[in-house]
């Protein structure tokens, strides 16, 4: 299998610069799919204060709201894509992987959640307060931190 993959191997780590290249990369693109999944429940507060007659401040973050959402879309798919390469290509293993692969697919289901929170938005149905979203907000920062504890340290 491995040998199959373009640019795999042993995960020999240090001494497998293609696979650091890939993890470079994986890392790089994670930094910015959450860079979007951290800013867009912050928009969420924004829209949750709006008074109901500010319908120029509301149609603003409304716009910069999909345009953020369909740019961390766009980041989501080579972000996994190259955690898949990396942990399929060069046969990394680890209980930590596992437990790392549950967040990550919490993670999906967040960044789903925050599509249908925005249609909630902008179909005038939004029914959660401000403090929700701050909360809401926070659990991204709780899943970032414990997927890089794990990656990281490797405890199990
Ligand atoms: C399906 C999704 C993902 C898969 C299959 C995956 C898999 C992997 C694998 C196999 C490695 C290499 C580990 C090593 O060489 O020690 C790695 C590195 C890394 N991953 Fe992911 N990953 C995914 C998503 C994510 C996400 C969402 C984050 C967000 C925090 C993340 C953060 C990292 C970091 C920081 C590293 C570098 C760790 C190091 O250099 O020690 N990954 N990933």
């Amino acid at each position: 299998m491995a040998g199959a993959l373009f640019w795999a191997g042993e995960n020999e780590g240090t001494h497998n610069p293609p696979m650091l290249w890939i993890k470079a990369l994986h890392i790089v693109f994670v930094a910015s799919w959450f860079a979007g999944l951290f800013y867009l429940p912050r928009l969420f507060v924004n829209l949750a204060q709006v008074p109901a007659d500010s319908h120029a401040e509301r149609e603003r973050l409304l716009m910069m709201a999909r345009k953020l959402y369909r740019f961390s879309s766009l980041l989501m798919i080579p972000a996994i894509g190259l955690g898949l390469w990396l942990w399929l290509g060069f046969g990394v293993k680890g209980g930590w992987l596992h437990a790392k692969l549950f967040l990550v697919v919490l993670v999906i289901g967040y960044h789903h959640a925050c599509r249908s929170l925005l249609r909630k938005f902008e179909q005038f149905e939004n029914k959660r307060s401000e403090r929700w979203f701050r909360v809401f907000n926070e659990s991204a920062v709780l899943l970032f931190a414990a997927i890089v504890v794990l990656v990281v340290v490797k405890p199990f």
